[in-house]
């Protein structure tokens, strides 16, 4: 017999050579033990976790949703060097359409009377003054006591100086409301809700108060409420403004079996309210209200405006069986058991005593009877 057929005949027999398996059993205990104990925690797995937890039988869907807003509650405030004056929602909502981010203000720096004006020369900040002019809005002039809000004005009857602002904070805001209106749908489930539930009647809404104990299904939220359970103070966070997330969670399970969909409301504040450098805190934005004058001058009240703007954020999956999914997650969860037997066998292989003796019977190279006595690789595939 020559090299090359030999070579060729390790081919052949790579090819040719059928391998069926041949049921061996070990009537061991420690092996059987292994055995059924990786299939129930397989099974375990399967049932425990892919059906009961992620409820892998189901098709899943986004929410899709709308939020609107309404805040009620009014402020007062009297400032020294203004009218005291009534805030209601027009005036601290901005803007008062009432989308899913809505704006209250809680503390606020006015400039009232500005005019527009031509300066003679650049200002000097300093705080005496002779007009308008010499006075640089937002300049902080160390010896002097405040921000500066650009205006001159009389200090005694000779001397003019410019005007320190004053904050004037909105304390009454935290026990501003606001009613949240929102409207889900999932539309592959053809499933329709609203966060005001079918059994809420209007004289329950007139009256209540979101609370997670006493009125949980209350579409209403006292400020003070929303920023106490994302762990802030209501007047701490008032003075530099941030911003709030109020969360809604329309996560569901619409099988008919289960019939689980209401929304779960959680807040926390999404600004971070201790950056590294310490700079630029908070949140804040400048506006100004135009009149005119009885001399029909256009004057402006400049406010810079500090306040906690407040974000609706809508999420949640649905669920409903399907049977697509179903199969596809039963053929992923047989084909797992189907590994139970290679680790049977890695244990027999490995970590038993008898392992030479499971190792020799575990494969058999088949020889015909007739040709045993001359068994080798020519006689199968011989050439001749
Ligand atoms: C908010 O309302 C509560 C109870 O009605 C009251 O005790 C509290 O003083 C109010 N807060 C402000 C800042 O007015």
């Amino acid at each position: 017999m020559s090299k090359s057929t030999g070579c060729c005949q390790g081919f052949l027999h790579y090819a040719f050579d059928y391998e069926t398996p041949k049921t061996l059993i070990i009537p061991s205990i420690r092996v059987g033990f292994v055995f059924r104990f990786t299939q129930f925690l397989l099974l375990l797995y399967v049932v425990g976790y892919v059906c009961v937890v992620q409820k892998a039988y189901q098709d899943r869907e986004s929410v899709i949703s709308t939020v609107t807003t309404k805040v009620k509650g009014f402020a007062f405030t009297n400032i020294s060097n203004m009218q005291p004056r009534f805030w209601d929602v027009v005036d601290y909502n901005i803007p008062p359409q009432g989308d899913d981010s809505f704006f209250v203000l809680t503390n606020m720096v006015m400039t009232p009377g500005q005019t527009q004006s031509r300066c003679p020369e650049l200002p000097t900040p300093s705080t005496t003054c002779v007009d308008d002019c010499d006075c640089v809005e937002g300049y902080n002039d160390p010896r002097g006591n405040g921000i500066q809000t650009g205006l001159c004005e009389n200090y005694s009857s000779t001397v003019k100086t410019c005007e320190p602002t004053s904050f004037s904070l909105l304390a009454e805001a935290e026990n501003f409301t606001v009613l949240i209106k929102n409207s889900i749908t999932y539309p592959k489930f053809n499933f329709h809700k609203r966060n005001i539930l079918s059994h809420i009647n209007s004289t329950y809404l007139k009256t209540c108060e979101f609370n997670r104990q006493t009125h949980p299904d209350c579409p209403i939220f006292r400020l003070k409420h929303i920023v106490s359970e994302a762990g802030e103070d209501f007047q701490d966070m008032a003075v530099k403004g941030g911003v709030l997330g109020i969360l809604i969670d329309w996560s569901c399970d619409l099988d008919w079996w289960a019939r689980k969909c209401y929304p779960k409301y959680t807040f926390r504040r999404l600004d971070n309210k201790h950056p590294v450098n310490n700079v630029a805190l908070g949140y804040n934005f400048r506006f100004a209200k135009y009149y005119r004058t009885a001399e029909g001058e256009e004057v402006r009240t400049l406010i810079k405006a500090y306040g906690i703007r407040f974000d609706v954020i809508v999420f949640g999956t649905a669920g409903k069986f399907g049977i697509v999914p179903t199969i596809v997650n039963l053929g992923a969860a047989l084909s797992f058991l189907s590994l139970v037997p290679m680790l049977a066998d890695w244990f027999i292989l490995t970590c038993m005593k008898k392992r030479d003796l499971y190792s020799r019977q575990k494969s058999t190279y088949l020889v015909e009877e007739s040709e045993a006595e001359s068994a080798s690789l020519s006689t199968t595939y011989g050439t001749q």
